[in-house]
């Protein structure tokens, strides 16, 4: 089977699939950190974009705004939106719409737990995006736990498969499973090299065309692990960026006895693989978005005030220092903030100046 076979099985199977099967797979106690794990701070400073967001949508007298999480796990980014939106800008609040979309049957059932008070706010949980948006959709490490196809470059294109030799899995090249793969390479005018091996994500392209057809009027705001096709599809890159997650330590490649260390315990480990933002971006524009902004997490929340909370949890206190850490996390070359990307777009709405957008085209 493809990678991208394996990769919807591994995570997304109903009875053995990772994600499937848990409410929340990331954290301290999981296999991997999001920006979410690091602290209330990220949904904090979410909710100051969301909320300047819905005031420009609101000048039309628009009394309510759909506050759609795609990928929303349990439920956690929008909880701490909705609480900064609670005490800081409660006429946001008011006007909040919550969808929160997730596969996960596991992480849909333990939302109104983790939503606690704000419970009501939430009018639906479901797997699939609502037919349409007005408002603003958001997601956080969506695309990039997506399923994606796997290309190595030989005397020509070939696809990875898995399959079952004897007692493992094991990798396999054979002709690519559709014509699609080498086209999309060839929509980017990026040439792989002789060995080097890349994904090629039709599912989280597909899936962005598909949310701008939805969105009426509002904004798109995605948040994931990218590059720009020029540089994903580059040497620092040839071997892939398809990694395994278990406990905090990744898996990639080949182990010493030869056994593919990524194809190991399928369901019970994360697989991720790094967003081509080129494509994203093409797709949300051929769908009638605009870019607002492409840059790097930390200059987006450094523009929605990252640095003064820095400056407002001075002291030596555990909490102060907690916080700090939090705040570094997130903003520290190399951490969180660097290797995560924001996209921002928007459909009806002109090209509105935004706090997050400061540094539009920011990547490094
Ligand atoms: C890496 S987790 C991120 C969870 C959360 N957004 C966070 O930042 O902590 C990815 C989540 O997206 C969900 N997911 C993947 N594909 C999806 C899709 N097409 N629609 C809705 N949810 C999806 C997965 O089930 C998983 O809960």
């Amino acid at each position: 089977m493809t990678v991208a076979r394996f990769m919807e099985l591994a995570l997304y199977h109903p009875a053995h699939g990772y994600y499937a099967r848990a409410a929340r797979r990331s954290g301290r106690d999981g296999d991997f950190f999001t920006s979410v794990d690091v602290g209330r701070v990220f949904g904090e400073l979410l909710a100051v974009q969301l909320g300047e967001m819905w005031r420009v949508l609101a000048t039309d007298g628009s009394a309510v705004c759909d506050l759609v999480e795609a990928g929303a796990g349990n439920g956690q980014l929008a909880a701490d939106v909705l609480d900064t939106a609670a005490t800081r800008d409660p006429d946001f609040y008011d006007s909040i719409s919550l969808c929160l979309v997730e596969r996960s049957p596991a992480a849909r059932a333990a939302q109104p737990g983790v939503l606690g008070t704000h419970g009501p706010k939430l009018t639906s949980s479901r797997s699939a995006l609502p037919d349409r948006i007005d408002g603003i959709l958001y997601a956080n490490e969506l695309l990039d736990a997506m399923p994606t196809h796997v290309v190595v470059m030989r005397d020509r294109l070939r696809e990875v498969y898995v399959d079952w030799d004897d007692h493992e899995l094991v990798e396999r090249e054979d002709v690519p499973s559709t014509c699609e793969l080498e086209a999309y390479l060839e929509r980017l005018s990026v040439a792989l090299q002789p060995g080097w091996r890349a994904e090629i994500n039709l599912q989280a392209a597909d899936w962005v065309e598909d949310a701008a057809g939805r969105l009426d009027r509002g904004f798109l705001v995605l948040i994931d692990y990218g590059h720009h096709a020029q540089e994903l599809y580059a040497s620092p890159h040839s071997a892939g960026t398809l990694t395994t997650f278990r406990r905090h330590v990744t898996g990639t490649g080949y182990a010493r006895d030869e056994t593919c260390v990524w194809l190991e315990d399928p369901g019970s480990v994360d697989m991720t693989s790094h967003v081509d933002l080129t494509t994203v971006q093409r797709r949300a524009e051929a769908a009638g978005l605009e870019t607002l902004a492409v840059l790097d997490q930390t200059y987006f929340l450094l523009g929605l005030g990252l640095a003064d909370r820095l400056a407002q949890h001075g002291g030596d206190g555990v909490a102060a220092l907690k916080a700090r850490l939090a705040l570094k996390t997130l903003m520290m070359p190399g951490g969180l903030g660097s290797v995560q990307k924001v996209m921002i777009f928007a459909k009806g709405v002109g090209r509105p100046r935004l706090r997050g957008c400061g540094d539009k085209v920011r990547v490094t």
